[in-house]
């Protein structure tokens, strides 16, 4: 049974494999997903944690590709949670009920424990700071995407480094790119200099995690126009979103931020990752 758990557990070949697929299906709109003998499928979709992206890519792409979805989408509030049950317990039961869950928690390495006794795959859909396997495989197929490769490339990750589990996700599978070049600014180091914005192919961004961590509250930080005009002509902004006041419109507006084609493609990197699980 094979779980998606962390981007610790993906190799190069299975980076590649999933930047592959997900291309086939992109570039039929997602028609080429359907699982042969397959439709009919129950994902189930178990968060403790808000989101939007993540629950409704994994939903859409599974009802995209003849499957169905159960869904609890506040499971601290409206979940059994409430009664005292614990969430091993949970995900027996809907194991019992659906042949893959998709589990969001705020505990850190949670779905590694429940994926121990679970009778059905479990996909980790971000644990607490730790890891956000499925955002990580969408944000490297997005800059294989749009960069043509990232092998020689430059890539400039400027966030919230301690708390941001998309930027913990991304570093850990661009280790497996040697030849790119990576350069970390965490918010509390202040700006990219002008010389760092005029090398980079790429720049991924993350809002402060305020939520895990209040002291990132007042850490204000946001891309300027003025550093817009030293980005290379063909680099490319990313972000998976949600955006706060570190993204504004106006640099939104530039063709060089790809941060919505970007979430587009984690819809098509998920059916890509449902097949190859269903299909074990
Ligand atoms: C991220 C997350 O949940 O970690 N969102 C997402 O899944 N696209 C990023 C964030 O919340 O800042």
């Amino acid at each position: 049974m094979k779980h998606i758990l962390s981007t610790r557990d993906f190799d190069r070949r299975f980076i590649d494999k999933m930047i592959e697929q997900t291309d086939l299906i992109a570039n039929n709109d997602g028609r080429v997903a359907k699982i042969a003998n397959y439709g009919g499928f129950i994902l189930a979709s178990l968060f403790y944690e808000p989101s939007t992206r993540t629950r409704l890519s994994f939903e859409s792409a599974a009802i995209k590709m003849g499957g169905n979805v159960i869904s609890v989408e506040d499971a601290m509030k409206s979940s059994s949670a409430t009664k005292g049950e614990s969430i091993y317990d949970t995900v027996r039961i809907v194991g019992s009920y659906a042949d893959l869950i998709v589990l969001r928690s705020p505990v850190v390495g949670i779905a590694d424990e429940v994926a121990e006794f679970s009778s059905v795959p479990i996909i980790n859909a971000g644990d607490g700071i730790r890891n956000h396997p499925t955002q990580a495989l969408t944000d490297i197929y997005t800059l294989n995407k749009e960069l043509g490769g990232i092998d020689g490339k430059h890539i400039l990750v400027w966030g919230d480094m301690e708390y941001a589990r998309t930027i913990h996700s991304i570093m850990s599978l661009l280790d497996h790119f040697e030849t790119a070049k990576i350069t970390t600014l965490d918010i509390s180091q202040g700006e990219p200099s002008d010389d760092i914005l005029s090398e980079v192919d790429a720049v991924y961004m993350t809002r402060p995690q305020t939520e895990r961590n209040m002291k990132r509250e007042g850490e204000f930080f946001t891309f300027t126009k003025a550093m817009l005009s030293h980005l290379k002509k063909d680099a490319i902004i990313m972000h998976p979103l949600p955006r706060t006041q570190e993204l504004p419109d106006e640099i939104l507006n530039d063709p060089r931020a790809v941060i919505f084609r970007q979430a587009k493609y984690g819809l098509y990197m998920r059916m890509a990752l449902i097949r190859e699980i269903l299909s074990e």
